[in-house]
């Protein structure tokens, strides 16, 4: 006998458009599990750069892979991510280094795959609110719940600078809408927010009015 059909909220959208503090806030209200599938990717570009490879070295990337074993979890309502048994702090996932290569280690078909798999099965565990670039495209497809966060190139790097953080948005942007497997796209049915010029709680709020709206809509 199978339970309710857990809620699958999917937010996707550009570097520091928002889109992971919202999520959170999003998770905390509905009651789901909140993940940061940029994380997961974050975590494994640590890994790579740990072991001395070079992200362009696909072959030595390809081989980690396959001797990687990745320990995807959730601790307070927040998605954990352990790759080789070895869990990454903030600090190390958002360093300069990982910024400058995390979407050239993305845009490795292979890394998807596994990751994906990663990520569909919290959705077998419960209601989640995941973000990245391809999770209404790509990974939860069939959630009516998908929504595009933006903001201006002006405000994403403004917020950036504002945390500290060496961050060249412009060409993760650029490597992530190109690429040939799963590129950053908005999903057709997929509501898009322009949080420019919203405060954070405007932009949670139009998100949980719309999933409200929707849950009660056959
Ligand atoms: O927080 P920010 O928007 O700057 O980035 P993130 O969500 O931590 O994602 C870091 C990088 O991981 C992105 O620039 C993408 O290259 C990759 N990523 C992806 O390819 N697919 C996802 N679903 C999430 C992240």
């Amino acid at each position: 006998m199978s339970g309710p059909i857990p809620l699958i909220v999917a937010i996707d959208g550009p570097a520091a458009s928002g889109k992971s503090t919202v999520a959170k806030a999003v998770a905390a209200a509905l009651g789901c599990v909140f993940v940061n599938s940029g994380g997961m990717y974050r975590a494994f570009t640590w890994w790579v750069l740990q072991k001395g490879i070079r992200p362009d070295d696909t072959a030595a990337v390809l081989d980690l892979l396959a001797a990687t074993r990745f320990s995807c979890g959730e601790e307070n309502g927040v998605g954990t991510v352990s790759v080789g048994g070895t869990r990454m702090t903030r600090t190390e996932m958002a360093s300069t280094e990982v910024n400058a290569n995390v979407s050239v280690i993305a845009a490795i078909p292979e890394v998807r795959d596994r990751l994906v798999a990663e990520q569909r099965r919290y959705a077998e565990r419960g209601g989640v609110v995941m973000e990245g670039r391809d999770i209404g495209s790509v990974v939860f497809p069939d959630t009516p719940f998908k929504f595009y966060i933006d903001a201006s190139p002006e405000v994403r790097e403004r917020r950036r600078r504002s945390e500290g953080i060496t961050d060249s948005i412009a060409r993760r942007d650029r490597i992530d809408s190109s690429r040939a497997a799963s590129p950053l796209v908005v999903p057709p049915d997929a509501l898009v927010v322009d949080s420019s010029d919203l405060t954070v709680d405007e932009v949670v709020e139009r998100v949980l009015a719309a999933v409200r709206n929707r849950r009660m809509t056959p």
